[in-house]
């Protein structure tokens, strides 16, 4: 049997949180499998996708085309620290970050502790209250500890009378799982 995976379980949980006429924005697109999750959900709303490679950029645009869903959403090569400039305070129903490097591709491009936290400040201010911000943070290898560290540092000192925060376990598997984290605005 296939392995839950940490995007299917963030996913399952976002869903409760998709409108039709929402706004979202996946921070991370990749190779746009998230992306391809967010436009399926708005049929009159909008996506909006980061990420700083035109490699992914243009493999999430493919994936979109082939789904039939492309005008749903607006792709930005752009760092998700600058998310910001493309929305208004407090417009946004739900974002996604998938933390790390595209999958296949050059695993010195990934993202970083200082600017994910940046990003995830910028997040918390384009927010609806009410609305959701999930998380995949993946650490060991590669990666290293320092994001991992560094965003979860960052998210016990966020005001908890403003946002409530959510972080799981995979409980029972070794070596550095990835943790999924949900934050919802009050
Ligand atoms: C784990 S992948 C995302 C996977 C994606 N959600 C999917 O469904 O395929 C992380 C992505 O973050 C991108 N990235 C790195 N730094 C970034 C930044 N500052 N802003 C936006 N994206 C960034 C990488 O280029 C990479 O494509």
């Amino acid at each position: 049997m296939k392995r839950y995976t940490i995007t299917e379980y963030t996913q399952d949980v976002f869903r409760k949180w998709l409108k039709e006429d929402g706004l979202y924005i996946d921070a991370t697109v990749g190779n746009g499998h998230d992306t391809e999750f967010l436009c399926k959900g708005v049929e009159s709303g909008k996506v909006i996708g980061f990420d700083v490679q035109q490699l992914a950029i243009d493999h999430t645009a493919k994936r979109l085309e082939k789904a039939g869903i492309r005008a749903r959403c607006q792709l930005v090569l752009d760092g998700h620290e600058h998310l910001m400039k493309y929305v208004e305070p407090e417009s946004v129903d739900g974002i996604m970050f998938n933390f790390g490097y595209l999958p296949g591709g050059d695993h010195q491009c990934a993202t970083r502790k200082e600017t994910s936290i940046k990003a995830i400040e910028e997040g918390l201010r384009a927010l609806k209250p009410g609305g959701i911000l999930s998380m995949c943070i993946y650490s060991g290898q590669d990666t290293g500890f320092e994001e991992k560290d560094g965003i979860l540092e960052y998210l016990k000192e966020v005001d908890q009378k403003k946002f409530v925060i959510i972080k799981s376990e995979f409980y029972n598997r070794p070596n550095n799982p990835p943790v999924p984290v949900f934050v919802i605005k009050q």
